[in-house]
């Protein structure tokens, strides 16, 4: 017999995912979970008959027998859960339910769920949600096939123009869709049930969808191997009586009590004994049921809790085996972690996840950004990973986090050492704000590399400002193109006439001064008369580093700066054609 699909439900925040399962399960899951948020992966097992429950009447309409066991619906706070629920070369989710919220469509985690169903192979289904929330939309029936032909012209155009924007979205992506019940093939076209996970409309057909294309296209994959438990690590948590115990989505072989525990830590391979098995109630999450049956042996597909000595290395998304026979075991795991041990550098910034393959989801997508990393880890960004980029050269002074905590003490020195933490439950969103965070210190370095820089001027001395004649030289003067600051100063013929000893107006000293500003200046190693006449246009003088280093700045010179400079050019070619080139 086929063991029961292990099912994920995906989306975005708030798209209404626990909804969904409650509804099915009607536990009410959504009122005890903090601000309503999905914290934590949580497996339930859906039995046969509670499937044929909700589908009711459909399943003798379409004479359709089900005989896989039931569903084990995984509820994940987003995409980044999805990508812990993994063993080796793929994903441990044989398929998955996408859930959309009709009224914001295709947000920034369904994007990415979207990747990695894509990128895993993983076939799915799309749940529109919140139909009931479509004006004017009548939920009288659970079935969505009878409710819609309840509903006025206008309303079922107005849901087709939705199903059709989506379609333009998924197209994107390579994904044909359309309304479930249009339909023919569900492994060419990726079908769309409009449900409203709180009226319970489209329930119904959307167990079906999913039971059917569960049925009738992964039955290979859902014939379970004799022998060697193989699971999943989802959770590692304290439980009174048992000490440390992992949440695992156990997916192939059997796991006994009295069986050895292999599993992987980012230091290694460990061996345990197993304590106890314990499982929550069928319809029960694993991670809120408290009446926990112990158990001797259990069967894939299953959530299940495993009690064991010193589990606390072990992180989610590591993989984990229970048998006899240990060595061969620690193999299978070895490899298994190999897949999933990064490349990184001697410097670099600290990349952190909460779970293996949320880690492996983010190294992918950093190694595209061409960013080097020091450390990846998956855990909680700590005070010591703050310490170990804070003297790294500035674009790595921070950590890129995917979905991670940070504790308090990490924040607060992160705060006073200036080291930034881009995190977020989007990779991109992430990986975004680092870009762009590094694109301005790239800039503010270019803006301060300027400031040190003569920029390129030209001025001229006011006849009638003569304040004095010589060492220094203080002549008023307006600035007729570019920006003048420092260095010395040329004339037309590019002969030197002496060094800018400072910018004043009105007795103040100023750092620069601009096109039309007049100014005093003062020029060191100058006299009047002897090196120019007062009504001179004079030049800034540039070496040919200057010139080089203005060059590399040129998108932050001004039109008028870039005209002095090209003039510049011109006087010192006629003295020295091969000045650039010392
Ligand atoms: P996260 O776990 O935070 O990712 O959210 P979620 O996708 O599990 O969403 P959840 O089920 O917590 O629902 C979010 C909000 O949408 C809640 O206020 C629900 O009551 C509401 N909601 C969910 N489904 C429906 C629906 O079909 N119709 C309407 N009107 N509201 C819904
Ligand atoms: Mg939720």
């Amino acid at each position: 017999m086929p063991r029961q699909p292990i099912l994920s439900v995906l989306g975005h925040v708030d798209s209404g995912k626990t909804t969904l399962l409650d509804n099915i399960r009607e536990s009410k899951i959504v009122d005890g979970e903090a601000g309503g948020i999905t914290q934590m992966i949580g497996a339930t097992e859906i039995p046969l008959d509670t499937v044929e429950d909700v589908c009711g009447d459909l399943l003798q309409q379409l004479d359709t027998t089900l005989t896989i066991p039931g569903l084990l619906f995984i509820d994940t706070p987003g995409h980044a859960a999805f990508s812990s629920l993994r063993k080796r070369g793929g994903s441990i989710s044989d398929i998955a339910i996408l859930v959309i919220d009709i009224e914001e469509g295709v947000q920034p985690q369904t994007e990415e769920a979207i990747k990695i169903l894509s990128e895993s192979s993983t076939p799915f289904i799309i749940a529109l949600n919140k139909v009931d929330k479509l004006p004017g939309w009548k939920s009288q029936e659970q079935c969505f096939s009878k409710n819609v032909q309840f509903q006025s012209d206008k309303n079922v155009k107005a849901l087709d123009d939705r199903i059709y924007e989506l379609m333009a979205d998924l197209n994107e992506y390579g994904f044909v869709i359309d309304r479930f019940d249009r339909v023919d093939n569900f492994t060419e076209k990726i079908g769309v049930v409009p449900i409203s996970a709180m009226t319970g409309e489209g329930l119904p057909e959307l167990l079906m969808t999913v039971a059917g294309l569960a049925q009738n296209y992964l039955e290979d994959d859902l014939e379970v191997e004799e022998g060697d438990g193989k699971a999943t690590v989802l959770e590692v948590s304290e439980q009174k009586g048992f000490g440390t115990t992992v949440d695992v989505i156990h997916y192939d072989g059997t796991i006994h009590e009295d069986d050895k525990i292999v599993y992987g830590t980012p230091e290694g391979v460990k061996v345990t004994d197993t304590r106890a098995l314990l499982k929550p109630r069928p319809l029960k999450e694993i991670r809120l049921d408290k009446q926990y049956q112990k158990v001797g042996k259990v069967e894939p597909a299953s959530g299940v809790k495993i009690a064991g000595q010193d589990l606390e290395g072990v992180v989610p998304g590591a993989p984990l085996r229970a048998g006899k026979h240990t060595e061969k075991l620690i193999e299978e795991v070895k490899k298994e972690l190999e897949t999933s041990s990064f490349e990184t550098d001697n410097e670099g910034l600290i990349a952190k996840a909460d779970s293996l393959g949320s880690l492996e989801a983010l190294m992918l997508e950093i190694e595209d950004i061409d960013v080097k990393v020091q450390k990846a880890d998956v855990g909680r960004i700590k005070k010591s990973d703050i310490i170990e980029v804070d003297n790294e050269d500035p674009e790595f002074r921070a950590v890129i986090a995917f979905n991670a905590e940070v504790t308090e003490k990490a924040l607060e020195l992160a705060e006073s050492k200036d080291v930034k933490i881009f995190n977020s439950d989007v990779i991109y969103e992430a990986l975004d704000n680092y870009s762009r965070w590094k694109e301005d210190l790239k800039q503010q370095n270019r803006k301060k590399a300027l400031e040190n820089l003569s920029r390129p001027a030209e001025v001229r001395t006011l006849q009638d400002h003569v304040f004095r004649s010589s060492n220094p030289v203080v002549i008023g003067m307006k600035v007729v193109e570019g920006v003048i600051n420092q260095g010395s100063l040329i004339d037309e013929d590019g002969e030197k006439i002496g060094r800018i000893k400072a910018l004043q107006d009105d007795g103040e000293s100023l750092e620069k001064a601009e096109k039309g500003d007049t100014v005093a200046l003062s020029i060191a190693n100058a006299s009047l008369d002897r090196d120019f006449e007062a009504g001179d246009h004079l030049f800034v003088d540039l070496t040919s580093n200057d010139y080089r280093r203005l060059r590399e700045l040129d998108d932050m010179l001004s039109a008028g700066e870039k005209k002095a400079l090209e003039r510049i050019v011109e006087i010192k070619d006629s003295v020295d054609p091969h000045w650039k080139l010392n």
